[in-house]
């Protein structure tokens, strides 16, 4: 068996109903950060995947929870506001760390800011239609786009 990188393998990954999409091959078709891919839809929701790194930006949404998975890397969530979990709620921010394999969910409402220093895959699972930004944001740098998601190649 031959071992070729991630990076190598291009090409589709088709999105066909009652067949297994494989994660790690669906994350192989792209390599544009803080961009999700829509794996399969859910009723209502979409599952996305997204390759991250570096910083993401303030944002809230205010009618929906989002749901993280850690694929692979760390993943890290600033927080602040009304309705910050924790127990340090009354101290304004704080940063949840997710490694690979934790779940967390950011309740509607709050402000975060995902980051990732050394980079991460992560998958989301939210009401078809959420922007990537939030219903309410700081300003978004260039190397940030407002999304709700693309199909896969
Ligand atoms: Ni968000």
């Amino acid at each position: 068996m031959t071992l070729r990188p991630m990076g190598a393998m291009t090409g589709s990954v088709r999105i066909e109903p009652n067949r297994p999409v494989k994660l790690t091959a669906a994350l192989a078709t792209f390599e544009q950060l803080w961009s999700p891919r829509i794996v399969p839809r859910v009723n209502d929701y979409d599952v996305r995947v997204a390759k991250v790194a570096g910083e993401h930006i303030w944002h809230a949404h205010d009618e929906t929870d989002e749901f993280f998975l850690v694929i692979d890397g760390e993943l890290r969530i600033a927080l602040r506001g009304p309705g910050t979990p924790g127990p340090d709620q009354e101290a304004g921010e704080r940063e949840v760390v997710l490694p690979a394999g934790a779940v967390f969910v950011v309740p509607r409402g709050v402000e975060h800011r995902p980051s990732s220093p050394e980079g991460a895959s992560i998958l989301m699972f939210e009401p078809t239609g959420t922007p990537t930004t939030g219903d309410r944001h700081e300003d978004i740098p260039v190397h940030i786009n407002t999304t709700t998601g693309h199909a896969l190649d």
